[in-house]
């Protein structure tokens, strides 16, 4: 069994569970984004922060001279504290408070991808009262249903994201009357973990249409930010570490039609730092169940949600034994039946105290870790 290389002697005397972050690899992966995006001077890319803020992490995306995309007062705050340029921050969510309406106003952040006529209005009013004009995207809801689970779609008609493509005109209408609101452009985001391209080159059949509808109105398009989405290999982590970038960025090539001058932008999270994170934690027991054997570990749900909250595979790896390939449950000690990592899955035969990987975390893992159970944060550690 082929497994990824972890440098074992400095995990030993850490408490666990933690996370280790392969910085090598992090910096593989945005050598392979700005490689994908070279022939495209009109191509930018705003780093998802929901994905992982860890300070590290984001202050060495920054310097690589991504932008961020962030969804809340506290991200646009971590992105500002990352070094990430104000004027290259944008910032979408449905629900944006009036405090972090004027934290991006102050900043001086680079857009504001609005999601609904309300907030429209709003943002006009605080941006009015504070002497400023705010930069504005209208998030279109794409109705396009990516091939993905249904927990993390968000371009259909039935999610709470964007503004209604047939109310579109009107509201493009009302920004454009607005004194306080300079409208840039229009954005969509059709979900996470897409790898069927064909889901991508829907979205841009859409938005060709959509764009060439507006004009025949006689309505500015502006810039187009097509969201996030790239999926990566769960199952092949060793063999398949770095997204394929090239195949998602020359659907865009090809399928969007887009103008001279007119910037395209994207927001990658999980397809930038998933495969470069591991919950590092140690086996407490093993359990021989009537029908199950159970590798019960030290990590749980508390520290990577997303096993128990979308049945997401995540594969695990025995770090520190060479034994017999043997089928476990490999579950966590928080009083939920759902804290289970993974089911049936082979690894080499486990004793106490061995190291376990779970592997591609680092995407939604640290960021959506919680206390429950009076379980304190992961630590994070650096390679
Ligand atoms: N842009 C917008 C507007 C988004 O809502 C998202 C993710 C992204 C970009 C980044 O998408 P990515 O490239 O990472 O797929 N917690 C879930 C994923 C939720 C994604 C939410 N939005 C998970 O663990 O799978």
């Amino acid at each position: 069994m082929i497994k990824g290389n972890f440098p074992l002697s400095r995990f030993t005397g850490l408490r666990t569970p933690f996370y280790y972050y392969d910085l090598d690899l992090l910096d593989r992966t945005l050598d392979a984004v700005k490689a994908a995006i070279a022939p495209n001077p009109e191509y930018r890319v705003h780093y998802a922060v929901k994905a992982n803020f860890n300070p590290v992490i984001l202050s060495r995306i920054a310097a690589r001279g991504l932008g961020a995309d962030c969804v809340s007062g506290g991200e646009v705050q971590a992105a500002l504290d990352a070094g990430f340029k104000a004027s290259d921050i944008v910032f979408a969510g449905v629900g944006k408070s009036d405090a972090e309406i004027r934290l991006g106003l102050d900043a001086g952040i680079g857009r504001f991808n609005v999601e609904s006529e309300a907030e429209l209005r709003v943002i006009s009013e605080i941006a009015a009262a504070c002497g400023k004009v705010a930069p504005v995207s209208l998030r279109v809801n794409p109705d396009i249903g990516a091939h993905t689970h249904a927990g993390i779609t968000t371009g259909l008609a039935e999610n709470k994201f964007g503004i209604n493509y047939e109310q579109l005109p009107a509201v493009l209408g009302t920004a454009l009357s607005l004194p306080a609101i300079a409208y840039k452009g229009l954005h969509f985001h059709i979900g996470s973990q897409i790898l069927d391209m064909a889901d991508f080159v829907a979205l841009c059949n859409r938005v060709n249409a959509l764009t060439e509808s507006l004009r025949e109105k006689g309505l500015p398009v502006g810039d187009l930010n097509m969201g996030g989405g790239l999926g990566i290999n769960y199952r092949h982590p060793n063999h398949l570490p770095i997204a394929d970038f090239d195949a998602w960025f020359s659907t865009f090539r090809r399928f969007l039609r887009t103008q001279p001058g007119q910037t395209v932008h994207f927001e990658p999270g999980r397809s930038i730092v998933a495969p470069c994170g591991s919950l590092i934690s140690r086996v407490l027991y093993v359990k021989e169940g009537t029908v199950k054997r159970f590798a019960i570990i030290d990590g749980s749900m508390t520290e990577l949600i997303r096993p128990a909250m979308y049945h997401a595979y995540h594969r695990v790896e025995n770090l520190s034994s060479d034994g017999p390939d043997t089928v476990y449950d490999v579950v966590g000690p928080v009083c939920e039946s759902s804290d289970v990592f993974a089911r049936e899955e082979t690894l080499s035969e486990c004793r106490r105290g061995d190291f376990v990987a779970i592997r591609s975390a680092g995407a939604y893992g640290e960021s959506m870790a919680s206390r429950y159970n009076c379980h304190p944060l992961p630590e994070a550690f650096f390679g």
